[in-house]
Parts: structure tokens; sequence; C-alpha cells
């Protein structure tokens, strides 16, 4: 898969991506993973681990895990699609990268069997959760102390 998006590819990440993706989210993110947790969910779900390229350098990724478990919207078991981290870097903000990112990563969960996505987010991340809204996401619950510094999140999700 490779999609244009004016200058940018948007594409599957290989695992030789994962180095730079992890400096993109270094700058991006207060969450920072070990190599190994990179690599643990580029193993769980291939497909699903995007990045953004822009003559050849990363400027955006989104990861995710295919999981199973309760449904978000009823008492049933379903097999799920979890955002574990997306980010654009600060300058390629706002022009449709973080859009483009979840609605292939959504199509692929949808071609794993999933049945719904979903994720946390902080409280007062105001553009991530526009961008969500603005996808279908809704809020299902807040998480008390979620992050380290003692935010809350929400958890947010969309049926697919
Ligand atoms: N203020 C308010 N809303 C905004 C802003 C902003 N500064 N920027 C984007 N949005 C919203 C808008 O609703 C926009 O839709 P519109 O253009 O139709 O109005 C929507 O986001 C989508 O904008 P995109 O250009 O598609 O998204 P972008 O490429 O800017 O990426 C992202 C959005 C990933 C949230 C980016 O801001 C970012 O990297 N932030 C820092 C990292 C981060 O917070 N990641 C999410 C953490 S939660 C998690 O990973 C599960
Ligand atoms: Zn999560």
């Amino acid at each position: 898969m490779q999609k244009i998006i004016g200058p940018y590819l948007l594409l599957e990440a290989t695992e030789d991506d994962i180095w730079e993706v992890m400096k993109v989210n270094e700058v991006t993110l207060p969450e920072h993973y070990t190599p190994e947790f990179y690599m643990e969910i580029y193993e769980n779900f291939p497909d699903g681990f995007l990045v953004v390229k822009l003559n050849g350098k990363i400027v955006g990724y989104e990861m995710n895990r295919l999981e199973h478990g309760l449904s978000n919207f009823g008492f049933s078991f379903v097999k799920k699609g979890h955002v574990v981290s997306i980010a654009v870097l600060e300058d390629h903000r706002n022009k449709g990268l973080g859009t483009a990112l979840l609605n292939e990563s959504m199509r692929k969960m949808k071609e794993n069997g999933c049945s719904e996505a979903y994720l946390e987010v902080r409280i007062s991340n105001e553009p991530a959760i526009r961008l969500y809204k603005k996808l279908g996401f809704a809020v299902i619950r807040t998480i008390p102390y979620y992050y380290s510094d003692g935010e809350s999140a929400y958890v947010m999700a969309k049926k697919l």
C-alpha cells in the first residue's frame, strides 16, 4: 500500500523504519517506549504500523495493536484495534496527515477482522480529541491518573 498525499507518501513501516519512528515519538509525545516495545507492536500487526514520509524522511507515524477483549459498546467479546500511538512532526501538522493515518489504519483493522477501534488520549489534548471526534470516535469513559504525571485519559472508541 502506498498513498500519495500531496508531497507526502503514506505506507506501511518496515523494521528499518523503527529507529526513525522512535525519533519522531521523542519530539512529539511525552510517552516514550523501548525498542522492544516498538518491535512487539510491529510484530503483532505489521500492516497496521504506518509511516508518512517526505523525501524519504519520516514525518509521522501510527502504530496499532490487534487485541481481543470486551467491547466498548456492550457486553460482548470482540476483536479490536488499539491505536497505541500516533504523531506528526509539528511542521507537518494540519495538512491531513493524521486523518490519512487513522483512516488507513482503521481500514486495515477492519480487513483484519476488528469490529471496533479504541485509544486513550490526554483529556487536555484538544487537537487529537478533535481529530478523533471528526473521524467518529466517541468518549467512552475517563481513566483518572492514567499518565505518569497524573493526567487523566479519555478512552475513545469507534465501531468499524
Ligand atoms: N487545534 C485544534 N484542532 C486541531 C489542531 C489544532 N492545533 N490540529 C489539528 N486539529 C484537528 C482538526 O479537527 C483537524 O481537522 P480539520 O483539518 O478537518 O479541521 C484534525 O485535527 C485533523 O488534522 P490533520 O491535519 O489530519 O492531523 P495532523 O496531521 O495535524 O495530526 C495529531 C494530528 C497526530 C494529533 C498531531 O496534532 C500530533 O502529532 N500531535 C502531537 C502528538 C499527539 O498528541 N498524538 C496523539 C496522542 S493520543 C494517541 O496517540 C492515541
Ligand atoms: Zn493505549
